[in-house]
């Protein structure tokens, strides 16, 4: 199955097998009059409506990259290769009889090293209108990304069926914040697992305007945590700390791309407080 796309024929397809676990309800959404569109360019008609929808769910909040870094992003169409790493940007418009139904922007990073390629997709943000919530669109939403993920191993010249890791920046649990709570708690029921946190800490860069930045004294990184999904490893409870080196080094690799230098050397030098290489660490549930 195929959604109905924009013109450039960058069909986004209903590939069951590439859902999460937890997402089977997914398989049942009537999709028909679904209207799917992939955002490849900033010169897409589509791009302000998705941006402006993102921005003021998340751009409020400095929880989202300003424009000028999203427009960059799109720029690398159809990658940015950086070394032995490729980098391809997303943004995925649903509409359904021209009314807004939810959008996502995620970032294939493909790394190659000693001749393994490993794709990470950083799940940046997704919002879905409150009548589609608890629908099975959330689901499709989580997989798509995966798609992204292939199509730049193959511009890469990477064998499309190398391992593919989506991860989530997200909030430490809160009850005092009950969407975060319904946010992890979305992704605990897919099937995605966190990060033991008392293992490792994870730094988001700060999204404010450099000259915020400079004016409060220099970069406040934000701490998070990492939710993953190994697709096709769903069910292993560990990792190791040098497949958490290769995400948290795929995720710097694409902030650095549009963040100064200064502003990213903190982030780079928390990887020192990683576990190492060999060391297991727990994937627990996202809400814990
Ligand atoms: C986060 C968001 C995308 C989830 O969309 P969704 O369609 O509700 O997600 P799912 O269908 O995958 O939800 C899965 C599970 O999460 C939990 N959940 C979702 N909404 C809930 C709610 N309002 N109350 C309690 N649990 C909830 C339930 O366990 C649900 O499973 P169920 O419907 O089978 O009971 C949507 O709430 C949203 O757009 N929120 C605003 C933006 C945002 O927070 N984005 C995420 C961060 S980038």
């Amino acid at each position: 199955m195929v959604c109905p796309m924009a013109d450039d024929g960058a069909a986004v397809e209903l590939i069951p097998e590439d859902l999460a676990p937890g997402d089977a309800k997914s398989r049942e959404l009537v999709t028909e009059d679904l209207e799917v569109t992939r955002i490849l360019s900033n010169e897409d008609p589509w791009f302000p409506l998705a941006f402006d929808r993102l921005w003021a769910e998340f751009g409020l909040q400095h929880e989202m990259e300003q424009r000028e870094v999203i427009e960059r992003r799109l720029d690398w169409h159809p990658v940015l290769a950086i070394g032995e790493c490729w980098l391809r940007y997303e943004i995925i418009l649903a509409r359904q009889r021209g009314e807004f139904v939810a959008v996502r922007d995620h970032t294939a990073v493909v790394a190659c090293r000693e001749g393994a390629a490993h794709g990470v997709v950083h799940l940046s943000h997704v919002l879905v209108e409150p009548a589609w919530r608890r629908t099975g669109l959330a689901g499709w939403l989580r997989a798509w990304p995966i798609q992204t993920a292939r199509a730049c191993l193959a511009v890469a010249e990477c064998p499309v069926d190398s391992p593919i890791t989506l991860v989530a920046e997200m909030e430490h649990p809160d009850p005092r914040f009950p969407n975060r709570m319904i946010r992890l708690k979305a992704y605990e029921k897919a099937g995605f697992k966190k990060v033991d946190p008392a293992a490792m800490k994870y730094f988001q860069p700060d999204f404010r305007p450099p000259a915020d930045i400079d004016a409060s004294g220099g970069p406040k990184p934000l701490p998070f945590s990492l939710i993953v999904r190994r697709v096709g490893r769903e069910a292993e409870d560990t990792i190791y700390g040098e497949e958490i080196r290769d995400i948290v080094t795929a995720l710097y690799q694409m902030y650095g791309t549009g963040f100064r230098e200064q502003d990213m050397t903190g982030l780079w030098e928390s990887l020192r407080d990683h576990p190492a290489a060999g060391v297991e660490v727990a994937l627990v549930p996202p809400s814990r």
